[in-house]
């Protein structure tokens, strides 16, 4: 049952501090009922509310999603502007619950390339949680691991370049601060939907030692019970960051 399920995995004790999901699968979702690759897109929003309250009752501290990639811009323009409207909408409609909730949510991207009523909404919602202690929610739209890399790079450089920085005081923590994820711990678990084994661009640098999960389920198939399972999964392994077994 769903609640001994929750009830084990919080039991155990060690649960991820920070989870993270490559929310994949609506388009087949649509396709396997026929239906426009859209209304997948509309059904994964029923399933972005069960990944945070899973994770707000799992006692998870940051929950990343993976919403929009700097490769997502090259779909047609219709499925473009369809993920868009439906990020818009689901900002302006979820602000208020999600402020009760007590969910903190950062938008993290390259926000200059979206629409000025989607930013705005997105804005308003950053604002409007901003204090939210249960839960950090990041939305990543129009986010990309390479571009994110390449910003910081740029950043760091033009720094050096004003004598403001010297090259040898450039380490891993100061490359960490130039990234969209400055401050936020690297993520303990991430969750790839739909069954892909791959990456596609996500978090590249945060990634380095993150426990993963598979998981067969598109999307908007994907609840909380399945979330605890990647939970329960992930307190399954032994993470050894490149070191010897303890035992
Ligand atoms: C994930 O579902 C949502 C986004 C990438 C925005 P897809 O749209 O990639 O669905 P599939 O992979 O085609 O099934
Ligand atoms: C990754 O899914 C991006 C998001 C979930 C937002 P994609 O469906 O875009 O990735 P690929 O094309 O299968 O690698
Ligand atoms: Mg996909």
């Amino acid at each position: 049952m769903a609640s001994d399920l929750l009830a084990r995995i919080r039991l155990n004790g060690d649960v991820p501090r920070h989870v993270a999901v490559i929310m994949d699968g609506n388009g087949r979702w649509a396709r396997q009922r026929g239906l426009p690759r859209h209304l997948g897109h509309r059904e994964g929003m029923k399933s972005v509310r069960e990944a945070i309250e899973g994770s707000v009752d799992a006692g998870i501290e940051i929950l990343t999603l993976f919403a929009f990639s700097t490769e997502n811009w090259q779909r047609p323009a219709r499925e473009v502007s369809a993920l868009m409207g439906l990020l818009q909408r689901y900002a302006r409609k979820e602000r208020e619950e999600l402020r009760r909730q007590g969910v903190e949510v950062h938008v993290l991207g390259e926000l200059d390339r979206v629409d000025p009523g989607t930013r705005q909404a997105v804005e308003a919602i950053v604002e409007g949680t901003r204090g939210g202690d249960r839960l950090r929610l990041n939305l990543m739209i129009s986010y990309g691991g390479r571009e994110e890399i390449v910003r910081a790079a740029r950043e760091l450089a033009a720094r050096v370049r004003e004598g403001a920085l010297a090259p040898s005081q450039i380490d891993e923590s100061l490359f960490q601060s130039s990234l969209f994820t400055a401050g936020v711990p690297d993520p303990d678990l991430l969750i790839r939907t739909s069954g892909e084994y791959r990456i596609s661009n996500f978090l590249l640098w945060q990634l380095a030692y993150t426990e993963i999960h598979i998981s067969p389920v598109l999307w908007p198939d994907f609840n909380r019970e399945h979330l605890w399972e990647a939970v329960e999964d992930y307190q399954r392994r032994e993470r050894r960051f490149g070191r010897v077994s303890a035992t």
